[in-house]
């Protein structure tokens, strides 16, 4: 059935067809992941990666990650290896990407990495974006679904927002559980995190030689603009309280329900706070309130994650 939204469709056998049916025809569609939104098109085809750096008004040098339904997939565009392994069979599928070597013969559109000689690819769990890459024989590239530097979608009605009436097909797969985007890791070399996640680096090092400096050093990632996951008004970092009236967002019981004040996390629990940091943005903007006050969030864990995504901004 169609919602009130005549681009968001729900899921079921007729529209999985219809969504399979675009991509085939390089098109570009619009599918729910347990991260973020996501806008997928054929990473095989010129067209159709092209037109995702022109929807989403992205500078050609920030490249995107490739969706498989499995190894067995990936296997045919980038080298496997040891420490790949190690790492899928815990977390995969899951919210993870991984930097690899790509084959000289991979079939993946040179636009998709920027020109690189790695990318970044993924396997994501959510259901229906695993019921559409099972049923293609070609890989997705799938950046979040805004506009660059803007914040990330986490449910159907994000997408539609940000893109009105371009883009034709968005499925509805409810909200997205984790709501921020996957953990980056380099394994090109010595594993490294380039974008922090929910995957954390004890649970990687649990497995893999990780190399970090310490849990608060620089993470860098070809073509991170210093600006992004902006809802395009200034943002002030680190505040105890809000001035004239204007939105704060807090974290923990102490802050009690007021018409300004967002808690992203009444229980303190970072994972909590990481699954509500873009809606709560999404709806201070919509509020029309001018500035956003934020208290100062644990650097620790998820909340290394959190922190880095306000950072960025709030810049
Ligand atoms: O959770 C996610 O990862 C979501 C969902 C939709 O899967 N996708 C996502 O894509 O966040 P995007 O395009 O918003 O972010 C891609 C990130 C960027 O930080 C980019 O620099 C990095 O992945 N990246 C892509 N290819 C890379 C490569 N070859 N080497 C290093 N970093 C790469
Ligand atoms: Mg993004």
């Amino acid at each position: 059935m169609k919602n009130i939204y005549s681009n968001i469709f729900s899921f079921n056998k007729k529209n999985l067809n219809k969504a399979v049916d675009f991509l085939k025809r390089e098109y570009l569609v619009s599918l729910p992941t347990e991260t973020v939104y996501g806008l997928g098109g054929n990473a095989y085809s010129k067209k159709a990666v092209k037109n995702i750096f022109k929807l989403k008004k992205r500078p050609s040098f920030n490249p995107l990650i490739v969706h498989y339904f499995s190894f067995k997939e990936a296997n045919k565009d980038v080298v496997l290896n040891k420490n790949f392994f190690k790492l899928y069979k815990k977390f995969c599928p899951g919210p993870i990407t991984f930097v690899l070597k790509k084959k000289t013969n991979s079939r993946i559109h040179s636009l998709v990495s920027a020109k690189l000689k790695t990318v970044a690819i993924r396997f994501p769990s959510h259901p229906i974006v695993r019921s559409v890459l099972k049923n293609i024989n070609f890989p997705l590239a799938m950046p979040s679904a805004n506009l660059s530097t803007k914040v990330s979608p986490v449910c159907a009605k994000d997408v539609s927002d940000e893109f009105k009436k371009n883009i034709r097909f968005i499925f509805d797969g409810g909200n997205s559980k984790i709501g921020i985007e996957s953990t980056v890791v380099d394994l090109t070399k010595k594993p490294k995190i380039i974008r922090p996640g929910i995957i954390l680096p004890h649970a990687l090092k649990k497995l893999v030689k990780l190399y970090v400096n310490n849990e608060n050093s620089k993470i860098v990632s070809p073509g991170m603009l210093k600006k992004h996951y902006s809802p395009g008004i200034p943002i002030f970092l680190n505040q105890k309280d809000s001035k004239n009236g204007e939105a704060f967002i807090t974290f923990g019981k102490k802050y009690k329900n007021n018409n300004n004040y967002f808690n992203l996390s009444k229980k303190s629990d970072l994972k909590e706070a990481a699954s509500n940091l873009y809606r709560v943005l999404r709806k201070i903007k919509k509020l029309k309130f001018k500035k956003i006050y934020v208290v100062k969030i644990p650097k620790k864990g998820i909340g290394i994650a959190i922190n880095d995504r306000l950072k960025k901004a709030a810049n």
